[in-house]
């Protein structure tokens, strides 16, 4: 049978030279770490084919003893022979199964873990080609294949193979011939099997990638339900559901029937080589006077042989599923990884906390400026508002200070370090950070201000709370602070939202704040509350606001105008209404005010 197993490797080599490849691969990394739990399989393995080959073997004295009446007292001791080694064969399934199975599951559990290690460990770039549900459909389903091939290769190696090479052993020692007459047909089964594994293959992808498009239609449908439903999208999102799951259950179809093509294959192939062999042996027994008990041990080894050896021809068919999820993982594993903490840099001192902008250029899309050469300097103990257009480049901006994109050119220092060149997370850890569209964790409402910094008091989150202008709504909550946020913080008002967001904030107590819009949900009563908070915060930190709000922008010690991805303008409300340049109009476009702005900011209180 050796020889059926090297012809199915040489069928499939030249047509899926990644299969081999990849299964080396897995080995290496996957199987290695478990080479005593999978030897220990293939112990049970090994007992479990002795039993059978040996009964198989006891066929020819049995049946010798049986025309030979002196033979009957042996009889009972073959009989109890026989149905001790299947019990034996029980056992052993029973001690190979338990093994690799929970061998596999700990391989699932590593490659999630990886992956999702390694999905941690990706810029935002990464994250911004990529549909989230590709992430899923990778860790929750893909993780498998990597387990499912190591558990039909190291099944079908072990026992299956040992299974076949007991039986082989029987048919030579009790007819050499008839065994070549039966093992050269088998080959031709493997290698018409063989020719369905491109189309098993293809299918298998395609039902990978039809599931992570089931996921993605099904979160957007429960995500944005609200605008499926105000827009009457229902029949737009039903189709594309129905269009992903036929595609699901057509690619499924056609693996299941390459699959099943196996088995008249198998079968007819085997049916000659069983015909073949009795025409042969009955020929031997009756007319050469050969002894019968060799050719039903033979016969009986034969039939045993059909179905390891049926499951070894299909091994590489069986396993297309498997490598496919495996390709799927390894996918994401190659993409180096592209943001890594660089724990060797130095650690950013902050002393004071200025932030220099020195000729910024950077673009998300090959020369499309989004910063084209930005000069700008925040300073310690002041906040300095970012105003400007929409899509100026201000959340850009405030992204690049975190390190979520790299200048293309020029740099940015943080009290004169580049922070290019210091250690990430000490550049993160200074920074609390608002974003303009808030985003909350599944949890409650304490849970998500505590992420601010893990470890906080209870007094301590309160606090947070009360200068966010949070605490006095969150106490209206029956459940006050364990009241649940829902996903996404659904649950809450886009106001609330934004304050839990900067209460989380407030509580990191970082020596830089970075605030995208984070009055625009607020009413004014609520933005003068979070303001007084800021104000009293500012001492000792730098400040840097996005703001479209009058009362932020007019308290704020500079403004800086941003436009077309660089500083036009930069000073107090008063110089820049004074210098009646860009700032000017866009006051007086955005608030109507011309004549007498600093009315404004006198009435603005601080
Ligand atoms: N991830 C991205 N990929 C490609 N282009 C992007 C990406 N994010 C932003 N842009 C583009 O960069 C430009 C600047 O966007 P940015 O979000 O910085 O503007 P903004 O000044 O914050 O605007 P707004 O006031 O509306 O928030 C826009 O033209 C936008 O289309
Ligand atoms: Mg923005």
């Amino acid at each position: 049978m050796s020889d059926q197993s090297k012809s199915q490797s040489a069928v499939s080599a030249p047509s899926e030279p990644g299969s081999i490849a990849m299964l080396r691969r897995l080995f290496l990394e996957h199987g290695r770490p478990h080479l005593k739990s999978y030897l220990f399989a293939g112990l049970f393995m090994a007992i479990g084919a002795a039993a059978t080959s040996v009964s198989a073997w006891l066929l020819k004295p049995v049946l010798n003893r049986m025309v030979d009446p002196s033979g009957f007292a042996d009889l009972r001791w073959l009989a109890i022979g026989v149905a001790g080694l299947f019990l034996l064969r029980g056992l052993a399934t029973y001690g190979y199964q338990v093994v690799l199975s929970r061998t596999g599951n700990r391989i699932v559990a590593g490659v999630q873990r990886r992956l999702y290690e390694h999905l941690l460990r990706q810029d935002m770039r990464f994250f911004q080609d990529r549909h989230s549900t590709e992430f899923m459909t990778r860790l929750a389903i893909a993780a498998n294949g990597v387990r499912d091939t190591l558990q039909v290769v190291i099944t079908s190696t072990g026992r299956d193979v040992l299974t076949l090479i007991g039986l082989i052993i029987v048919m030579i020692v009790q007819d050499p011939i008839m065994a070549v007459i039966a093992l050269t047909i088998m080959p031709v089964g493997g290698y018409l099997l063989g020719r369905l594994i491109r189309r098993v293959r293809k299918a298998a992808r395609r039902s990978y990638d039809g599931s992570a498009r089931i996921l993605e239609t099904m979160q957007e449908t429960v995500l944005g339900i609200r605008i499926v439903k105000s827009f009457n999208l229902e029949a737009i999102m039903r189709k594309r559901m129905s269009d992903s799951v036929r595609e699901v259950e057509r690619s499924v179809n056609s693996m299941a029937s390459g699959m099943a093509v196996s088995s008249p294959i198998s079968d007819a192939v085997a049916g000659i080589a069983i015909g073949a062999v009795i025409f042969y042996g009955s020929y031997r027994v009756s007319i050469a006077g050969a002894d019968a008990g060799s050719f039903f041990s033979f016969i009986a080894a034969l039939l045993l042989a059909y179905e390891p050896g049926k499951k070894l021809a299909r091994l590489n068919l069986d396993l297309q599923h498997g490598l496919t999820g495996a390709r799927l993982i390894y996918e994401v594993l190659d993409t180096p990884a592209s943001e890594s903490p660089q724990e060797h840099l130095p650690k950013l001192d902050v002393r004071e906390g200025r932030i220099v902008f020195e000729n910024v250029r950077f673009a998300y899309r090959d020369r499309e400026y989004v910063l084209d050469g930005l000069d700008l300097v925040a300073a310690p103990n002041a906040t300095t508002a970012l105003v400007g257009p929409s899509g100026g480049g201000k959340s850009t901006l405030i992204a690049m200070i975190q390190r979520f994109y790299p200048p293309g050119e020029g740099r940015i220092t943080i009290d004169g370090q580049d922070i290019a060149s210091v250690n990430l997370v000490s550049l993160r850890d200074a920074i609390a950070f608002v974003s303009q569209d808030v985003f909350l964790f599944r949890g409650t409402i304490r849970d998500n201000i505590a992420l601010g910094r893990p470890g906080a008091s209870e007094a301590e989150i309160m606090d947070a709370a009360r200068m966010a202008n949070a605490h006095d709504f969150i106490m209206g909550f029956s459940t006050g602070y364990n009241t649940g946020v829902g996903e996404q913080g659904a649950q809450l008002s886009g106001g609330q939202r934004q304050r839990i967001a900067i209460a989380r904030a407030f509580l990191k107590n970082a020596p830089i704040i970075l605030l995208d819009e984070p009055t625009a949900a607020l009413d004014s009563e609520s933005e003068r509350e979070v303001q007084k908070a800021l104000d009293s915060l500012q001492q000792g930190r730098t400040t840097l606001v996005v703001a479209h709000r009058l009362q932020t922008i007019v308290n704020s010690d500079r403004i800086c105008v941003i436009e077309n991805g660089k500083a036009v303008e930069n000073g107090t409300h008063e110089e820049l209404i004074a210098a009646h340049g860009t700032y000017h109009a866009f006051f007086a476009t955005q608030f109507g005010e011309t004549t007498s702005p600093l009315r404004i900011v006198s009435s603005a209180p601080r």
